[in-house]
């Protein structure tokens, strides 16, 4: 894993979208999974602001939702592919039928998730993910304990991304308990991945995934064995006295 610690919020997003414009160059119809939350918001603002100035081309990209919280429709406000739609898809020009989407609200949840799976491992698989940290080690809301190989599939939220989440919504009691999450096993095979990771709350948990072990007790630091990782931490979340490690 390569650690790039930023002075900031903003530059770690400048950065962020430096790393994403080039794959983007490098390969204009990348299959790429995109998060929500807060952390990645910056970049995509960034990225935003580049396509309205015709620096780059997003339209043929083929972006696949992270998870989503179970019986949420898109119409819903907590919807995370409302969030996604919002901050990513319309504002880089992604036409839905390049859109994998992971719906909250399917009668067969155990078959949207096998045809999650199958459609990551027909495009290749992700030729970059972008995600963000959560205060308990997950990506997505692969929760702790998360296998490695961990499938896409129906996840019971723990009381910590519960209550993170609350910050989005304004109440914990607004947080669905349950969710969907795209499987460790396809984000930890991704070509590329982009860790973002801001604030002194990520400061613990973000130290267990870079100097730590790599253990399912921290589905993050499973990372660790993954090539291509980017880990992009501003100096509130790494500490500016920490020896930067990673590599
Ligand atoms: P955040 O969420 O970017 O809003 O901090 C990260 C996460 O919980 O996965």
């Amino acid at each position: 894993m390569d650690l790039i610690v930023t002075a900031d919020y903003a530059a770690l997003s400048r950065t962020a979208a430096d790393r994403i414009a080039e794959t983007i160059a490098a390969n204009p119809t990348a299959a790429i999974v995109a998060a929500t939350g807060d952390t990645p918001m910056g970049a995509y603002r960034e990225l935003a602001a580049r396509r309205r100035r015709d620096a780059i081309r997003t339209d043929r990209l083929r972006v696949f939702q992270l998870d989503e919280y179970l019986g949420i429709g898109p119409e819903d406000r907590r919807s995370l592919y409302g969030w996604m739609e919002r901050a990513f898809l319309a504002p880089l020009g992604i036409p839905a039928a390049r859109v994998v989407r992971l719906n909250g609200t399917a009668s067969d949840l155990a078959a949207t998730c096998r045809a999650y799976d199958e459609t990551v491992c027909a495009a290749g698989g992700f030729d970059l993910a972008i995600l963000g940290l959560g205060p308990n080690g997950h990506l997505g809301f692969n929760e702790p304990p998360t296998a490695p190989d961990a499938p896409t599939r129906v996840v019971d939220l723990t009381p910590e991304s519960v209550a993170s989440n609350a910050r989005y919504w304004g109440d914990p009691e607004e947080v669905p308990r349950r969710a969907l999450t795209a499987g460790m096993e396809v984000l930890l095979a991704a070509r590329q991945t982009l860790l973002l990771v801001s604030g002194a709350s990520k400061r613990a948990i973000l130290h267990r995934v870079v100097d730590g072990p790599a253990v399912s007790d921290v589905p993050a630091s499973l990372l660790q064995r993954s090539a291509g990782v980017t880990i992009l931490a501003d100096e509130a979340a790494w500490g500016v006295n920490s020896a930067v490690g990673g590599g």
